[in-house]
């Protein structure tokens, strides 16, 4: 420890500003590169085009194109919603008027602000782990529970894949607890995960659950990306 008034003590502050700089650089040299990715990305494109909030759409539509499980009528909860995509395509494949389903419905909730959308029910600003929250979630739920619980629930993300997956790990053992409240018999539950060391214990439990489960990778998530999503069906309530 140096005393206040060493003749070190200037040097530590140079070392500190150089600190500050190499920081801000790497973080400028970050921001550059996800700018250059966004505007040569395909699927960036075509969420602007098609009026997505964000690429996410794509990811969802993907494995609704697999799976089928967003059909009129069906109870959706969207589990870290913002900034909106994945809502948006719920609520136009459940809640369509065309086919005259009155029933459906999608619930959306974040840490992070969501801006409206039509037919959805959003809380915003809500941490989905607290009791609280998911007590507000049941005020709005049908008395019948919920069909699907799809959580693209992320952490911030660190430098340590570690944390990061065991971050994302807790987030998606939360959603799996609330589904097994809520979740109507045969429902579906949808999870992101950042692939690691967990993974294969988080589809025993889910296994444990449901009488399928599978492990997907859809082309709109980036290849270089540890995500991966596990799709649960057919719950064994
Ligand atoms: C990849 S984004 C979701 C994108 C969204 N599916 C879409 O298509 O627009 C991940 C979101 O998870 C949210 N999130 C992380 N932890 C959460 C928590 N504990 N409760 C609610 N939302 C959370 C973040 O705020 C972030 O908005």
């Amino acid at each position: 420890m140096l005393r206040q008034g060493s003749q070190l003590q200037p040097f530590l502050n140079i070392g500190g500003i150089a600190r500050t700089l190499v920081r801000s650089a790497v973080k400028g040299s970050n921001q550059s590169r996800w700018l250059k990715r966004q505007q040569t990305d395909l699927y960036v494109k075509r969420a602007q085009k098609d009026n997505y909030r964000c690429r996410s759409a794509y990811k969802l539509i993907e494995l609704n194109d697999k799976f089928h499980f967003l059909q009129p009528g069906k109870v959706v909860i969207d589990c870290g919603a913002s900034p909106g995509s994945w809502t948006q395509v719920a609520v136009d494949r459940v809640l369509s008027q065309k086919s005259g389903y009155q029933h459906g419905a999608v619930i959306s909730v974040d840490l992070q602000d969501i801006e409206d959308i039509d037919g959805a029910t959003i809380f915003s600003r809500c941490d989905f782990t607290s009791t609280s929250t998911q007590k507000r979630i049941l005020t709005v739920l049908p008395s019948s529970g919920a069909d699907v619980i799809m959580s693209d629930m992320a952490p911030n993300a660190s430098g340590n894949h570690t944390v990061n997956h065991e971050a994302i790990l807790g987030l998606c053992e939360s959603a799996l607890d609330f589904s097994k409240s809520v979740l109507k018999p045969c429902g579906i539950f949808l999870c992101k995960l950042w692939d690691g060391y967990g993974t294969k214990d988080f589809i025993n439990t889910l296994e444990k659950n449901f009488h399928q489960v599978r492990k997907c990778k859809p082309q709109a998530s980036r290849r270089e990306s540890a995500e991966i999503y596990l799709y649960a069906e057919n719950f064994k309530k």
